[in-house]
């Protein structure tokens, strides 16, 4: 029987979409893919609790050391999950680049913007929605993207588009795009499982089905 697909997870906050790897890819699913490892880059948050609570070995990085030693941890826990795709989870840490020569074209990041917009260095969490809302785009979304050398920078995989309201502050689109962000982020790591999903060489990806049924923006009408 072939072995099932394993994914590890690297995380540094609440884990929502941790959670929604964890719901659609249990550690009790012998043959379809599942999630073998949760890798954090500090102790003490959510997304630990909840890797505790599935069952799902889990361990810390080490802290305050230079990055060839971060990179020989990350690959050692990519070892032991037994990985076949790593996926950055709300990670905020830059992958050293021995850890993207290793796994290139199977590392994932999700980002709570449209990329190549509000991404890089310093734009996470609730910068990149106050910077979304400040810039006055109507449009936000999330992204799912090839992780390279650089942050948030690599091929984009997947994007949905949520729309930016007359009053929202950053906590109500964040929470918009988080929605979104759930139901894209395993929709992707299944479709890579399946191999409806895959990347060549230097990373670059290819679907090979359709990820949307359709592509319809159903205007709402006017009053007058
Ligand atoms: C998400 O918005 C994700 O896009 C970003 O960090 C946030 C993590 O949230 N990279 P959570 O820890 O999954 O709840």
């Amino acid at each position: 029987m072939k072995p099932p697909f394993q994914i590890a997870v690297f995380v540094s906050g609440s884990g929502t979409n941790l959670q929604a790897l964890l719901d659609r890819f249990s550690l009790s699913s012998t043959a379809g893919p599942r999630v073998s490892r949760v890798v954090a880059s500090r102790p003490g948050i959510g997304a630990i609790a909840r890797a505790e609570q599935a069952g799902v070995p889990w361990s810390v990085l080490p802290a305050g050391v230079d990055s060839d030693s971060l990179a020989e941890a990350m690959l050692n826990e990519l070892e032991l999950a037994g990985a076949d795709l790593l996926v950055l989870a709300g990670f905020l840490k830059l992958i050293p680049e021995p850890v993207v020569r290793a796994h290139r074209g199977r590392i994932l990041n999700i980002h709570p913007a449209l990329l190549p917009a509000f991404g890089g260095p310093g734009m996470y969490g609730r910068r990149v929605h106050e910077a979304v809302l400040q810039s006055g785009a109507r449009i936000s979304g999330a992204t799912v993207h090839i992780v390279d050398e650089q942050y948030d920078h690599g091929p984009i995989v997947a994007q949905w588009p949520v729309p930016v309201l007359e009053h929202d502050d950053p906590e109500t689109l964040a929470a918009r795009v988080l929605e979104v962000e759930h139901r894209l982020l395993p929709e992707v790591v299944d479709a890579f499982a399946a191999g409806d999903l895959t990347t060549d060489p230097a990373g670059r990806p290819k679907w090979n089905r359709t990820l949307f049924r359709d592509e319809r923006f159903v205007l709402v009408p006017s009053k007058s």
